[in-house]
């Protein structure tokens, strides 16, 4: 296992991109105000980049879910945290980290989905659409990415490497 000495995207690179991508939010939901769902663990960071970013009134709430099936999932999800806010009627923009079957956030949107909220939205900070195994895009994306394992800024390989302020590529 190697961790990358240099950043795969930097401190700096990641701070412009979060600052652009609220600002496009900022303006989208102009009218409305906004629940950032934060899905943990990985994505806390960047969640806590982004609402400092968004620089607007906006509520704050969580979830956690856990897919079964020893790493690849096959759609069978568990939540263990869901949102105590009512949804109904809210504008919820879902904050993922990494979109990569796609399997947790189609999870995590149908769940949500169910509650009624007004509007409903996905912010992913990485995609990488060529592992893609259903049909999903987000409304928002950070960075598109190929078929390499990133760590740091929240995102882990077995709990390690979270604390990284940029993101680094792991070779297994
Ligand atoms: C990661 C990531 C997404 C999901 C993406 O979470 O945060 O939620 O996997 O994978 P998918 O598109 O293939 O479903 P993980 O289960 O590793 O939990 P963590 O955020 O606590 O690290």
């Amino acid at each position: 296992m190697k961790l990358s000495e240099t950043p795969f995207i930097s401190v700096h690179e990641i701070q412009e991109r979060v600052a652009d991508l609220a600002e496009i939010i900022s303006q989208n939901y102009a009218q409305r105000e906004l629940l950032l769902v934060t899905v943990l663990k990985g994505s806390a960071v960047f969640a806590a980049d982004l609402m400092r970013a968004l620089n607007r009134p906006l509520q704050l709430d969580y979830v956690r879910v856990r897919s079964y099936n020893g790493g690849e999932s096959t759609g069978a999800h568990v939540f263990t945290l869901l949102p105590e806010a009512p949804l109904a009627g809210q504008h919820v923009l879902v904050v993922e980290d990494i979109l990569d079957t796609g399997l947790t956030a189609t999870a995590i949107l149908e769940r949500l989905r169910a509650a009624g909220p007004a509007s409903l939205a996905l912010c992913t900070l990485l995609d990488k659409p060529s592992r893609r195994r259903v049909a999903i895009t987000a409304d928002y994306v950070g960075f598109t990415i190929d078929e390499i394992f990133v760590v740091g800024y929240g995102l882990d390989y077995n709990e390690r490497f979270r604390e990284l302020p940029d993101l680094r590529v792991l070779t297994l």
